[in-house]
């Protein structure tokens, strides 16, 4: 039976002709088991009543960003983090405007761009609005940042055009978010591991050798794992970044505490080394802070090899090791050897020769190199490092699938 018993849906409803039908998807839902609350935007209102939303959700009703009895009882954020997956139905060319730009100036854009969970679309407009080269746009941006869009159909529209723009059919959409929310249940059971940042070797109690890692491509690619159900693990160096809750992050400074921590948490189902750990380490750390009038000579070694260890453990190699290759030269070549010589699955390639992308940048640009695959590598064109992270995330999906 395709009940969602237990499952928690947010629903948004935005302010055009088919809101009507966004009645008979809530319904719908709600027969089938699943929590509701919804959010009506100003507009909204004007097709639907919110008490017939509440009484056929049979859940509460929020339309104000500014109200104080519903931020005392579930603010703005804790309403994002409740459910399962948010439903925006139907999702207006206006709404999808703000939603692809980041605006939050009511409620139900405020939920959305606070948001940890897949959020799905269902747009319904005009022939013309859905054509227009804008509304293509914010649809492109919002299909690279992980929404999915469902729809909309072709048919007579309310204005008596006829075209592309109406919304899907509630059972279509009803759906949609089902194979979603029954596929993540099943990557729940799925252990992900990924490793982030740079790692800080001493010299002294207050002296490091680093590198300019972020941490921001791991961190997003946790985040993305997370979001489709794996269960994730982060394993971060230092940065300044911050992760949902829900990520199990383990915070780490050195080499040597990063290959401890992912000793501790084998085995895992697939791995994602994208930690730019130090090659080398200090020979002998000098235990007190050096002062300036000491003369001295910094040794190094060769540090451990997290990568090499976890690809070639004999029982504890995970099914996908996903490898990351930070170069400023020869990139194809270099990451040809590094997926051979560490036994990887795939290696990540990217260029940190550029200013704009890869380290300590938003945007990245790499080429995914298979080890057994009949494709041999593939280009992610340069985008930003949350939409890079969905693409490789859908190519470790299909992997498990
Ligand atoms: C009768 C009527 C029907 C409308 N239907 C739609 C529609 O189907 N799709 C759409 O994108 N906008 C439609 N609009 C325009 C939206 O209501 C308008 O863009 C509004 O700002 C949307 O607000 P919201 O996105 O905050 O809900 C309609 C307007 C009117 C007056």
């Amino acid at each position: 039976m395709k009940d969602l018993t237990n499952k928690k849906i947010l629903f948004i409803i935005c302010g055009g002709i088919s809101a009507y039908k966004s009645l008979e998807t809530i319904r719908l839902f709600r027969k089938n088991k699943a929590q509701i609350k919804t959010i009506l935007t100003k507009n909204a209102k004007e097709f639907v009543t919110p008490l017939s939303v509440a009484s056929l959700s049979q859940g509460k009703v929020y339309d104000d960003l500014f109200n104080l009895e519903n931020e005392t009882e579930m603010d703005h954020i804790s309403l994002s983090r409740w459910s399962d997956a948010i439903v925006v139905a139907p999702a207006t060319a206006n709404s999808i405007a703000k939603i692809s730009q980041g605006f939050s100036e009511d409620l139900a854009s405020t939920v959305i761009l606070a948001s940890n969970k897949q959020v799905f679309l269902a747009p319904a407009m005009n022939v013309r609005m859905w054509e227009h080269q804008s509304t293509k746009k914010n649809l492109k941006i919002l299909r690279n940042y992980g929404y999915k869009i469902i729809g909309p159909r072709i048919g007579e529209m309310a204005c008596g055009e006829y075209g592309k723009g109406k919304m899907t059919e509630p059972l279509d959409i009803y759906n949609e978010v089902f194979n979603f929310l029954q596929q993540n249940s099943k990557y729940k059971k799925i252990k992900a591991l990924v490793t982030a940042g740079p790692t800080n070797e001493y010299i002294d109690p207050v002296r490091f050798l680093t590198n300019k890692s972020s941490g921001k491509q791991g961190y997003e690619i946790a985040k993305s794992l997370y979001k489709r159900g794996f269960d994730t693990t982060l394993i971060s160096g230092p940065t300044n970044l911050t992760i949902e809750e829900d990520i199990k992050l383990i915070k780490v400074e050195t080499a040597e505490e990063m290959f401890k921590a992912t000793q501790k948490n084998l085995p895992t189902d697939l791995a994602v080394f994208s930690a730019a750990v130090a090659d080398f380490k200090i020979n002998k750390k000098i235990d007190t802070k050096i002062k300036k009038k000491d003369s001295f000579i910094i040794n190094l070694e060769k540090n451990v090899d997290i990568l090499n260890y976890v690809s070639n453990h004999n029982s504890l190699r995970p099914k996908l090791v996903i490898g990351f290759a930070a170069e400023t030269n020869d990139l194809d070549e270099n990451a040809i050897i590094k997926l051979n010589s560490k036994n990887c699955d795939w290696i990540i390639a990217n260029d940190i020769s550029k200013k704009n992308k890869g380290f300590n940048s938003d945007f990245n640009e790499v080429t995914i190199h298979y080890k057994n695959s009949k494709k041999k590598k593939e280009k992610l064109s340069c985008k930003r490092k949350s939409e890079i992270s969905e693409e490789i995330v859908d190519r470790i999906v299909s992997q498990f699938n």
